[in-house]
């Protein structure tokens, strides 16, 4: 039986419509992380720290000071850590919290704000990047059951096959709001200075990507497929988001390997984007040639392998309001994430 991907404890009375008619059915099999009804807001928050070359010694020490953090009282019930070079050629690493509790993350906060983004870490910048949606406004997609990854980990277990996928407007329809809303962007990201400390003030309906692929468990051809013809092609994406998205509604795109416990990087990785709108990020999607191909090629691959498929795909898509948002950058060069947005950093 196919589900909506929106629960049933969400839906409500439409205003707007769906792309697709009540018997749609989809190519090939999708599900979404689902969540208790008690749970009405999420947190996603990014602790980020950047450096040039070589890594400083205050590296190694501010990545175990935010692990021994995750793992204290009212820490994220899950957490991941990746890493990318950026425009600027500074390494990135990025610890990734989830939170359902938003209590235990408004008390967890204070102090890791404070340690992070609060005092100088010696030649290394550090930001946080969080948003605390409501149930509401975020969805998930994942294309093989057995391994959630971002969000849905924080999830109560997942959906059976859901409706709403493998047509471009899926996202837009699994998220529950857009039953009755729009979701268009309201006004211009502002800077505001707090001695040394750059907060971004974003704007209502700002939109986080995070798209994953985990190729760990393919085997020769289709390995071979992947990361011959589907990597680069995603990479050269990946780019051009990063180097030329501004002008196209991206304000920043990273595209992350996953590490392990140890440090080293494993076969996953996944692109983070902030949009300035849903729309804008359906046009990149539906449009831009690199996207196009891979999304044309995972279709046919799926629609063919099925639950035989090995390479797993999966996202997670927030459009916030602006009283969810949280942007905060130290001593961080002035192209970095939604620094990018804000026209006077660095002036
Ligand atoms: C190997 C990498 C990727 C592949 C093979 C891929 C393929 C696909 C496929 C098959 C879908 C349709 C899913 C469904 O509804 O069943 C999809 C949707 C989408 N992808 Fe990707 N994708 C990849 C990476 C990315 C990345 C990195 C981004 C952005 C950062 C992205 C943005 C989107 C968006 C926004 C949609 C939703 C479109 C809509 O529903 O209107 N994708 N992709």
């Amino acid at each position: 039986m196919m589900e909506s991907a929106i629960p049933l404890h969400l839906e409500t009375t439409r205003s707007r419509h769906k792309r697709v008619p009540s018997d749609y059915v989809p190519p090939y099999p999708s599900f979404v992380a689902r969540y208790k009804p008690a749970v009405n807001r999420v947190v996603m928050a990014y602790f980020g720290l950047q450096y040039r070359g070589a890594a400083p010694a205050a590296v190694a020490g501010a990545l175990a000071r935010i692990a021994e953090r995750f793992a204290a009282a009212d820490g994220p019930s899950y957490w991941d850590r990746a890493q990318y070079v950026d425009q600027a050629g500074f390494s990135n690493v990025i610890s990734v919290g989830y939170w359902s509790d938003v209590a235990s993350f408004d008390a967890w906060l204070g102090p890791a704000r404070e340690d992070w983004t609060g005092k100088d870490c010696e030649g290394v910048g550090t930001f946080i990047e969080a948003l605390r949606p409501t149930v509401g406004r975020f969805e998930t997609l994942f294309s093989s059951l057995g391994r959630p990854e971002g969000v849905a980990v924080i999830g109560d277990g997942m959906s059976g096959e859901v409706q709403e996928h493998a047509y471009w407007g899926g996202m837009r329809d699994r998220i529950p709001l857009s039953q009755t809303d729009e979701m268009a962007p309201g006004g211009r990201p502002e800077l505001v200075r707090h001695g040394a400390r750059l907060i971004v003030k974003a704007h209502d309906n700002l939109c986080l990507i995070r798209s994953g692929q985990d190729w760990s468990d393919t085997e020769a051809s289709e390995r071979k497929l992947y990361l011959e013809d589907v990597e680069p092609v995603l990479h050269e994406g990946m780019d051009f988001l990063r180097d030329e998205g501004v002008g196209i509604g991206c304000y920043a795109n990273r595209y992350m390997r996953v590490l392990d416990a140890d440090g080293a990087p494993t076969e996953k990785s996944y692109g983070q984007s902030w949009w300035k709108s849903l729309a804008a990020l359906e046009r990149w999607a539906e449009s831009h040639p690199t996207h196009v191909r891979i999304f044309g090629a995972a279709m046919k691959y799926l629609s063919t392998l099925g639950p035989a498929a090995r390479l797993r795909l999966y996202h997670e898509v927030t459009v916030a309001a602006a009283e969810e948002q949280f942007f905060e950058y130290l001593n961080c060069h002035p192209k970095t994430g939604m620094l990018a947005a804000v026209e006077t950093v660095g002036a």
